[in-house]
This record gives structure tokens, C-alpha cells and sequence, in this order.
């Protein structure tokens, strides 16, 4: 494991930035795992910018992204795949045809959760995931006690995850009650990880994720099980 320790929201933001743009560098046609939450944000705005400047060639790469809402349509504000393009995809040129976000909206969300299982299989895998955390420990929607090995499936959103996430809603009661993730296997099979995470509120479950027993009620703690993981953190380790 890797840690980087950033000064700032800022240089957090520009740490990540730059292991995302050296992995294009080194791979034009890489496969990134994108994730949302607040946290990616700044890293999404550094990657623009670096795009504007001509530094950055998005072209090639396929983008996957760990989740979505269920019952949530692309052109919902709150779905993730609204999020993705609007603070990431319609800036760069990327080929919108190789982005990827689990549909929400799927009549039939088990297989929709397979399809998307397969779809990660079919491009090779991973290359790079980019992961936030929650305060619980979650990485993407897969809550405490997920089964490690669990790949791409519909979850219950957990009250306090419904809690959280409602500063996005107009209420409490519009969060979506389930959401499709990759699973803990997808996430695990990816061939780096790079985790951010900011702010002294997640600093508990950092120091469980990173230095406490690997156990599902902490689903992070598994990513000291992976071979190639780096971690930018701000105020929190
Ligand atoms: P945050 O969310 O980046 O908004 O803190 C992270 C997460 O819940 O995965």
C-alpha cells in the first residue's frame, strides 16, 4: 500500500489527477472504474482542466463507474450517470459510447446486474478504480457486512446511507431504497485501486480500513488484501 498524504482538498484533488493521467499515459486505451460522491469531485475539475490545457487525451479509454440509483433515469439530477457526465464526460473527449454506468431503470435489475458483471469481464477489466469511502466503511454501495465475495448486485440502501445522501434530495423520502454496485470481487479484481478520502470525519474509518482486521463489517479493510493500492488522503490518516 501506497499513502500519499495531501496538504489540501486541492493537492488531494491533484495527486489523484496525476496517477489518473499517468495511467493514460501509459495506457492510452485504459479502463478506468470512476466513482461519484463528493470527494472525486475536485479530482474530476483537475482532470478538465488538464484536458483544456491540451495535457490530456481521454479518447482512447473506456470509463466503468461502481453504481447507480435504482429507479433513477440517465437525465435524473441525482442519478450517477447525470453526475459522470455532467462534471466529467461533457468536458473531455471521451467517446460517450465507452462509458458505462449500471441502468437504473432496468425492467429486470438482477440481470441487469449480470449484464454489467459480464460487460467488465468483456473489456479485460479494470485498470484503474477510482474509490471514494463512506463513513460506515462502504465502497460503492456495497454496506458492512457485504459477502467479500460478492460481484455487481442490487443492494438496500442502509437508513444511514438514505441519511446521508438526502442533502442531495428535496427529502429524506425521494432517495432511491436500492441502488446496483459493482460487488467487493469486481472492485478487488480491478488491477490498481486508488482510494481518496478527505476530511477528519472519515478519519475512524480510515484507520480501520487501513490498519484494523480485514473483516466484512468494515468492507474497505479488504483493500489491504490488494497488491496495487494507493491512498491520497487529506486530514484523515
Ligand atoms: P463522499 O462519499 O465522497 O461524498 O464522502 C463517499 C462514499 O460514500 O463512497
Amino acid at each position: 500500500m501506497k499513502i500519499i498524504h495531501a496538504k489540501s482538498y486541492e493537492d488531494l484533488s491533484c495527486e489523484a489527477a496525476n496517477i489518473i493521467s499517468a495511467q493514460i499515459t501509459q495506457k492510452s486505451n485504459s479502463v478506468f472504474g470512476f466513482a461519484t460522491g463528493s470527494t472525486p469531485i475536485g479530482t474530476y475539475e483537475q482532470l478538465v482542466q488538464r484536458y483544456k490545457k491540451g495535457e490530456l487525451d481521454f479518447s482512447g479509454i473506456t470509463a466503468v463507474n461502481l453504481d447507480e440509483y435504482v429507479g433513477l433515469s440517465e437525465d435524473h439530477e441525482q442519478s450517477y450517470r447525470y453526475f459522470m457526465n455532467t462534471r466529467l464526460y461533457d468536458h473531455i473527449n471521451i467517446d460517450k459510447s465507452h462509458t458505462f454506468v449500471p441502468i437504473g431503470t432496468a425492467q429486470d435489475i438482477d440481470n441487469e446486474c449480470l449484464r454489467y458483471e459480464e460487460l467488465i469481464n468483456s473489456l479485460g477489466g479494470i485498470d484503474l478504480q477510482l474509490l471514494g469511502i463512506g463513513h460506515n466503511g462502504h465502497i460503492g454501495f456495497n454496506e458492512p457486512n457485504t459477502c467479500f465475495s460478492t460481484t455487481t448486485h442490487c443492494v438496500k440502501l442502509k437508513d444511514t446511507t438514505i441519511k446521508a445522501n438526502s442533502r442531495f434530495f428535496a427529502s429524506e423520502a425521494q432517495v432511491p431504497t436500492h441502488a446496483i454496485t459493482m460487488g467487493i470481487k469486481t472492485i478487488m479484481q480491478a488491477k490498481k485501486i486508488l482510494l481518496i478520502a478527505s476530511g477528519a470525519e472519515k478519519a475512524d474509518i480510515m484507520q480501520k480500513t487501513l490498519y484494523g482486521p480485514v473483516m466484512p463489517s468494515v468492507p474497505a479493510s479488504i483493500l489491504q488484501m490488494h497488491p496495487d493500492l494507493t491512498v491520497v488522503a487529506f486530514d484523515c490518516i
